[in-house]
């Protein structure tokens, strides 16, 4: 079951969206010395939905970050694309970023002075580029805040926050979305839903990785990458609520 070696066999085939190849990170120097990311190397899948799970320290969300260029690796790289994000210089990042890059934290960041539509279509704003209308209200229905559009940040509960975070980073269909936990603060029927649409996106050819703890929510994507200790320890193709469980199991 482990073959953590890229690509994987079954896309071997198929461009990849990113490719990671012998990341590190490390955080603090000395005796506090932490290694986030320890020679890291992955393939996403281009139109594939790919969860990455592991224990709380992993290194989950440094990797997320690293790949969405949101954070420097301490050596390695990083394509998206053609393009190896480890090179590029600050103004081309940010541009990247803007372009290429679909967000969602583990905490929401969402701006508290705009309300959830403005906070939706700020980075398309920001782009000088309108939402398509279509796909925009295609977004706000499946993530139910039609109603909610005129609120604030703080006049929206945790999972309305979390679902104008989900609808932010889809609305541009940038090249490829990294959603961190955007369930963890869910109760199952609105996380099912943000589940439901993300898969939906995949189907139509949006590439997506997402971070989740929980095996129901893994068992939505094509493959499962697992970390520990800031490596790839094991991975699974079409993953079901089982098999994950028994993954986990046996990295435990
Ligand atoms: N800015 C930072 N400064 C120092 N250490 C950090 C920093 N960010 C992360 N770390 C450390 O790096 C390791 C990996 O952290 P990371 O946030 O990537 O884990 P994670 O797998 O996302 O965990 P969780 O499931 O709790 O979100 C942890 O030991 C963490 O304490
Ligand atoms: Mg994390």
């Amino acid at each position: 079951m482990s073959h953590t070696a890229p690509p994987a066999p079954e896309h071997a085939d198929e461009p990849a969206a990113a490719r990671v190849r012998h990341l590190t990170k490390t955080y603090g120097e000395g005796p506090a010395t932490v290694r986030a990311l320890d020679d890291v190397s992955l393939d996403i899948a281009a139109g594939r939905f790919t969860a990455i799970m592991g224990p709380s320290g992993s290194g989950k969300s440094t990797l997320m970050h690293c790949c969405a260029a949101l954070d420097r690796p301490d050596s390695g790289s990083v394509h998206i694309g053609e393009e190896d994000i480890t090179r590029l210089r600050d103004k081309a990042l940010t541009r990247l970023r803007r372009d290429s890059i679909g967000f969602v934290f583990q905490s929401f960041n969402l701006v508290p002075t705009l309300d959830a539509r403005e906070n939706i279509v700020l980075p398309l704003a920001i782009a000088g580029r309108r939402p398509d209308p279509d796909w925009f209200d295609h977004v706000i229905d499946t993530v139910s805040l039609r109603d909610r559009l005129g609120h604030r940040p703080n006049e929206l509960s945790g999972g309305q926050q979390q679902r104008v975070a989900v609808a932010r980073a889809l609305v541009s269909r940038p090249r490829i979305v990294f959603a961190d936990e955007p369930t963890g603060n869910l109760d199952s029927r609105s996380g099912a839903e943000i589940l439901e649409l993300l898969r939906q996106s995949a189907d139509d050819g949006q590439t997506i990785v997402m971070v989740t703890h929980d095996p129901v929510a893994a068992a939505y994507t094509d493959r499962v990458v697992f970390l520990a200790d800031g490596r790839v320890v094991d991975e699974l193709h079409h993953p079901t609520r089982e098999t994950v469980l028994e993954a986990l199991a046996g990295s435990a």
